[in-house]
């Protein structure tokens, strides 16, 4: 407006230069009002750090620092957080450097032998379980937990897609030319060697549904995943995920937006159609409530 100045809306006192305070009455997790606000916008952009460096012999790893805001959103001190696709373990990993224990689940004994390998480059003394086998089964062996994390295959696209897991010469690591083929495993419950996409979500659904009855209630379940290409059409993934998992009993809490800016931009349909460029992954929480 023309010779007005629009006022800005005045920041919460309790945002301003301190680290904000603690109310006891916080049942959720261990952060000040002002930690507990800024997590709650919906988008965040990925945080890599050198603790992510022994992850990128999984072709498809968590960033640790991305995993420690959710964690310690969603809980508090010593609980137990449940990853049934653990991978390189870098929920459990977060979990750690959170005084946290974590629960992992993957069907590949080679990534316990890389989160092993990462556990003691970072010099911790693991209170962590790392489980191997298919999670459909495994999750009956472990007690209730207080918070899910975590990210399954994203159906078939590291056998389509990848050509192998990133040599480490570049400047970025996630920027870095990959060589080798490299997919999770040849086994036939692996999710991401199912043909059909539906099988796919079947087979994910059937283990959230056990995850759920080994989550306390009143807590909460994050997925993250990003759309992508199902015989070469987009399918909206977080749609499908969103729908299997109310179907499951779990109760939609909202997506935040994990932004990837440093990615490269193909040109896909370029000059005759648009393909987008899947530079985010959608981070989707759930909770559990049950009367
Ligand atoms: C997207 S990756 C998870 C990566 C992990 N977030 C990390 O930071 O390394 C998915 C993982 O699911 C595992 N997986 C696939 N099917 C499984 C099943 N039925 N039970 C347990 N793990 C499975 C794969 O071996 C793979 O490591």
């Amino acid at each position: 407006m023309e010779g007005k100045r629009e006022k800005r809306p005045r920041k919460p006192k309790e945002l301003e230069n301190q680290p904000g305070r603690y109310d006891p009455r916080n049942t959720l997790n261990d952060l000040t009002g002002k930690e507990w606000l800024l997590l709650t916008k919906s988008f965040w952009e990925t945080e890599t750090s050198v603790i992510d460096k022994g992850a990128y012999k999984h072709p498809a790893p968590f960033m640790v620092e991305d995993i420690k805001k959710l964690i310690s959103m969603y809980t508090k001190k010593d609980m137990v957080i449940l990853d049934p696709f653990v991978g390189s373990g870098t929920s459990l990993i977060a979990a750690e450097l959170l005084s946290r224990k974590g629960i992992g689940i993957d069907l590949n004994p080679g990534y316990k032998d890389l989160y092993e390998e990462r556990i003691q480059a970072l010099g911790i003394v693991p209170h962590s379980e790392y489980l191997i086998g298919d999670s459909l089964k495994k999750i009956d062996e472990i007690n209730l937990v207080d918070y899910i994390v975590t990210s399954p295959p994203y159906h078939n696209i590291l056998r389509n897609n990848s050509k192998g897991t990133r040599n480490h010469t570049g400047k970025s690591y996630r920027m870095s030319a990959r060589d080798g083929i490299e997919y999770y495993s040849e086994l036939e419950n692996d999710l991401g060697n199912f043909e059909q996409y539906e099988d796919f979500l079947n087979a994910f659904s059937k283990i959230m549904r056990k995850a759920y009855q080994h989550l306390r209630n009143k807590k909460y379940t994050t997925v993250i995943i990003s759309d992508f290409t199902v015989n070469k059409k987009e399918v909206c993934v977080q749609g499908d995920i969103v729908r299997i998992m109310s179907e499951a009993g779990y109760e939609f809490s909202g997506t935040t937006v994990l932004l990837q800016p440093v990615k490269p931009l193909y040109p896909f349909g370029y000059p005759y159609a648009y393909k987008i460029n899947h530079h985010h992954q959608n981070i989707i929480t759930f909770r559990k409530i049950e009367s």
